[in-house]
């Protein structure tokens, strides 16, 4: 019980004195607080000094506490603050004095504004928003973004894209339609956001308009880094050194050095089916392959050091590398027309020789002369003549294959 009076008693001591009135000093809350919207997603507070109070003899400031959307609380010594959060649900902030006094923080009462929320029906703003931006080859900043249609938002439902950076505001020119003919998808191949930066916040509202139903508007904070999608690494060559691959590429368009990216590289084995992604943070590299496979190659970038990591850029195109199936196939294809037109050309020299040989073991009897007189001497002796000297040739072709087959088994 004791102890719980005492714990009590210190955490009194630790919390500061809220008693605006100290030694006679006393300190007055700031007037005429007011929040004006100077922007898309931005928010101007704004106060004066109470009139009643004494300044000259005490340092002053305020303590500004916004409650919703984001909670933050935090001192100045001016009489006005700028705040870039989303405002489609409204903003809620309140506001003291502070006053130091014989090293004694006196506070004032606290003033309390609000801006209500954005006027529309529930669920018709978009949802599932999300933006990226790219760098062009001319250093300017691309950037695309996509979204869904509300649960709520009527069929003819339009929306309207907004983004701003800094204190330029512009419409989106370049929709893309959904199905429905319903804007779902901007594109602006030109942007002011500045690609040499990397902390500024880029502000995206999209508001709609229906005939049926008030469309409520969305804001959302993207940070320029984090949506920033890394080009690809260009000019990717790959070849073989005896057993090394080698790998060679360009840094990615970009207004940063080569020193501050870092890349995968990716490597298919298409006959074992092997995968493996190396990380690398040089423009180049070897890698001790087996020269029978076939590999696919590709190779992404992104920051390293220099900035926030970016998103993953996409994959470069891939390349082929190693022995391809199609090689293969012709190499067999010679090979075996090869192998065939030699044991052709062989086997016709063998013939040739036993032909030569047989001749000479045994040489051509001549055709005995007919006996026997012919009913029909003329015509029916020219064209018997033929026959048989064809009959002649068949005969000694088909002793010659005899022979060389006789041949092939003798020895
Ligand atoms: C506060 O606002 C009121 C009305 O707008 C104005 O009359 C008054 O002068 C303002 N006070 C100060 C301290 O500026
Ligand atoms: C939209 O976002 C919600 C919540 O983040 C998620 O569950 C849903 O899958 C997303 N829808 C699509 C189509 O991406
Ligand atoms: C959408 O917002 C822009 C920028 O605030 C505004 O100019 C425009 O009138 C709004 N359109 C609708 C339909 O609310
Ligand atoms: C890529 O290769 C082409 C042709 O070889 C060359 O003109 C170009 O300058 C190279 N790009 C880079 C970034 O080195």
């Amino acid at each position: 019980m004791r102890r719980v009076f005492l714990i009590l008693l210190w955490t009194m001591s630790l919390v500061r004195p809220n008693v605006p009135q100290a030694a006679g000093v006393q300190v007055f809350p700031p007037v005429n607080f007011t929040l004006t919207v100077s922007a898309l997603a931005q928010v101007l507070l704004h106060w004066k000094p109470n009139p009643n109070q004494e300044q000259k003899n005490y340092p002053i400031s305020y303590d500004v506490k916004i409650l919703s959307p984001v909670p933050e609380e935090y001192d100045t010594k001016k009489t006005h603050s700028i705040r870039t959060v989303a405002l489609h649900n409204g903003f809620s902030a309140h506001l003291r004095t502070l006053l130091l006094h014989n090293d004694l923080e006196m506070r004032s009462e606290w003033v309390k504004q609000k801006l209500p929320p954005l006027p529309g029906a529930p669920e018709t703003s978009v949802t599932n928003l999300s933006c990226v931006t790219r760098i062009t080859i001319s250093s300017t900043v691309s950037l695309h973004c996509t979204w869904l249609p509300g649960q709520g938002a009527p069929p003819d439902t339009e929306y309207f894209l907004f983004y701003r950076y800094e204190m330029y505001t512009e419409e989106c020119q370049d929709y893309i339609k959904d199905k429905w003919n319903r804007n779902t998808e901007c594109r602006f191949s030109v942007t002011r956001i500045d690609p040499e930066e990397f902390d500024k916040l880029i502000v995206i509202h999209i508001n709609g308009s229906s005939k049926y139903a008030a469309i409520k508007p969305l804001q959302q904070l993207f940070n320029q880094n984090a949506i920033e999608k890394v080009n690809v690494p260009r000019n990717v060559t790959v070849f073989l050194d005896q057993n090394d691959l080698l790998a060679t590429w360009e840094k990615p368009v970009s207004p940063l050095p080569k020193e501050c990216f870092e890349y995968e590289f990716y490597l298919f084995n298409l006959k074992s089916g092997n995968k493996q992604t190396l990380k690398i943070s040089s423009n180049d590299f070897r890698l001790r392959i087996d020269v029978t496979s076939r590999y696919s190659i590709q190779v992404r970038a992104n920051y390293h050091v220099c900035s926030t990591r970016g998103l993953w850029s996409d994959w470069s195109e891939i390349i082929y590398v190693g022995p391809s199936k199609m090689e293969n196939r012709v190499a067999w294809i010679l090979a075996v027309l090869c192998v065939s037109t030699c044991f052709t050309f062989l086997l016709v020299a063998i013939i040739c020789k036993i032909n030569h040989v047989w001749s000479k073991l045994f040489p051509r009897i001549p055709t005995p002369s007919n006996k026997f007189r012919d009913p029909f001497p003329n015509d029916y002796e020219r064209a018997r003549t033929c026959a048989s000297e064809t009959e002649t040739e068949l005969g000694s072709f088909a002793e010659d294959l005899y022979g060389s087959a006789l041949d092939g088994s003798v020895f």
